[in-house]
């Protein structure tokens, strides 16, 4: 049998293992049922814990059936907490294997992996006169912790859920409604149909004026960022994609159905369908994939695309194979047989 000596740090990993020096780590303390899918998490940080600004987000590792997975998720706590927790809240995603372990199954005591917390989806140092948030489903989680931090005199934010039950922080958000801190306007879409931008006009009259930040769904971003830069006020448009979670594998139309992924380097074959990431695809069958926030942001996970071809699961584009073409896999779905290189 071969033994790994253990290290002094080991030892104390097992009974301090938030103290400063050690990896950084954060101690679930509650978990919050927000709404029939959605959860928010309490977390103490290690020492190490350099806070966040509002609006950004945190890479954790999580151990799920005995494998380490890293997921990034927007803080929905305030900097600088005075209890010094921070919060996330996550929405389980049919099919996910973190956001349903952390939502369903996640218990107090137990510990994750943390990164610091990264991103510039974040308020500028002055603040803006006038504000719109423009948010759907989850995008809301990285707003949420904006609205909590500082007070704005006119914030107009529209959000859009299937239902009303579906709406994350409905009770909070209806709070500063009536504190007068906030304005308004919930889409329900199983009853209003997608909100169609064209409306922006009759519920915000002075959008462009605003100071806006955007996060949702690819499509919402995408006519969001159309409109804005077909009235010349682009930069005043700040968005923030998420990896799309719930792709039905064969909705992206040419290529959607996947294909045959060969992992050249590794020699490994696997089959995928055109809405797994190429990023979980190669994990599930055991080839070590580099990633980082699983979000398509940080480019931790580029990797070169040998055969075939891939089709980027935010805009349907699909890119072929070509020597130097580059991919992120964790936002590309094959898009037929193809040949990633690793
Ligand atoms: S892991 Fe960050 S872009 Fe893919």
């Amino acid at each position: 049998m071969v033994t790994t000596p253990l290290l002094p740090s080991d030892y104390l990993d097992l009974v301090s293992p938030l103290r400063a020096g050690a990896d950084l780590r954060g101690r679930i303390e509650a978990v919050h049922p927000e709404t029939g899918d959605a959860a928010t998490l309490v977390i103490r940080p290690g020492r190490g814990w350099r806070g966040h600004a509002a609006g950004q987000y945190v890479r954790i590792g999580v151990d799920v059936d005995g494998r380490r997975l890293w997921r990034s998720y927007s803080l929905t706590s305030p900097p600088h907490r005075r209890d010094g927790r921070i919060t996330i809240t996550v929405k389980a995603i049919p099919g996910g294997k973190v956001s349903n372990h952390l939502v369903r199954r996640a218990k107090p005591g137990t510990l994750v992996q943390l990164d610091q917390a990264t991103g510039d989806f974040v308020l500028p140092q002055t603040k803006p006169a006038k504000v719109l948030y423009l948010t759907a489903g989850s995008g809301i989680t990285p707003v949420m912790s904006m609205l909590r931090d500082i007070a704005l005199d006119d914030v107009v934010m529209i959000h859009c859920a299937p239902q009303p039950q579906d709406v994350i922080f409905r009770k909070e958000l209806h709070g500063l409604v009536a504190d007068g801190r906030l304005r308004l306007t919930e889409v329900h879409t199983d009853a209003d149909g997608r909100l169609d931008l064209a409306r922006l006009d009759e519920l915000v009259p002075d959008w462009a004026e605003r100071e806006t930040w955007a996060c949702g769904p690819a499509g919402l971003l995408d006519a969001a960022e159309e409109l804005w830069s077909a009235h010349g006020v682009r930069e005043r448009l700040h968005t923030e994609r998420f990896r799309p979670g719930t792709v039905v594998a064969g909705d992206g139309g040419d290529g959607g159905g996947g294909g045959e992924v060969t992992f050249s380097t590794t020699g490994k074959t696997v089959d995928a369908d055109g809405a797994t990431p190429l990023l979980d695809v190669g994990e599930e069958a055991g080839v070590l994939m580099p990633s980082g926030c699983r979000m398509g942001i940080c480019f931790g996970c580029v990797t070169p695309l040998r055969e075939g071809a891939v089709r980027d699961l935010r805009t349907g584009e699909i890119t072929e194979a070509a020597p130097g073409v580059l991919i992120q896999t964790c936002v590309s779905a094959a898009a037929g047989p193809c040949d990633i290189e690793r």
